[in-house]
């Protein structure tokens, strides 16, 4: 099911909410990719609230908004998608869809041709369905801990195209 979620910047009043849903979307629908210990190591990024807003505010950031705040995402420069992360009660609603249509639109206006991202196990079905071809496989570590992670990268701009180079 698809709803009519408003895209809007991130605003001061929205972090706890913001931090919320990072935390309890990496905890519910990352939990099939991902040990708990892995999911505490990834989670543990926002446990500093001025290091969290801080990394926030290096990118713009979008939220998508429906009875309250359902996910939101970041861009980084030009073209790297750096953070999206739905509520799971919103999950498989479109959020994350318009929100990553509205930054590849950003992206593309400020000149980039290709959109990167650093892609979660978890999150790799949905950025194949929209588009993005499959880079390199590696490793991050987290508080300690190994997570996977893949680059994928989208070719913006080409309608009626999946574009993509691996
Ligand atoms: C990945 C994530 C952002 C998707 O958010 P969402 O709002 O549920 O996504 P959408 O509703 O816009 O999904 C659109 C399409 O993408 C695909 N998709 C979404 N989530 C998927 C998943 N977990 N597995 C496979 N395909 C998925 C589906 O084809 C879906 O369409 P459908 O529901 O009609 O089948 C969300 O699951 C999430 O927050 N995951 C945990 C955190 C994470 O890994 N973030 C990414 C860090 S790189």
């Amino acid at each position: 099911m698809t709803e009519p979620f408003l895209i809007r910047p991130l605003e001061s009043a929205d972090l706890g909410r913001i931090s919320t849903i990072y935390k309890t979307s990496i905890e519910e629908l990352a939990s099939g990719h991902y040990d708990a210990e892995q999911r505490a190591a990834w989670k543990a990024a926002s446990e500093n609230e001025l290091e969290f807003a801080s990394r926030l505010r290096a990118g713009t950031v979008l939220v998508a908004t429906g009875e309250r705040v359902a996910g939101f995402a970041s861009l980084l420069g030009n073209d790297t998608l750096d953070m999206l992360y739905v509520d799971p009660l919103f999950a498989r609603r479109g959020a994350a869809t318009v929100l990553c249509d509205m930054l590849e639109t950003v992206a593309h206006v400020r000149g980039a041709d290709l959109m990167t991202a650093e892609v979660s196990d978890a999150a790799a079905g949905f950025f194949l369905k929209r588009g993005f071809l499959v880079g390199e496989r590696h490793f991050v570590s987290r508080n300690g801990a190994r997570l996977a992670r893949t680059t994928m990268r989208k070719v913006l701009g080409q309608k009626g195209v999946a574009g993509g180079i691996a």
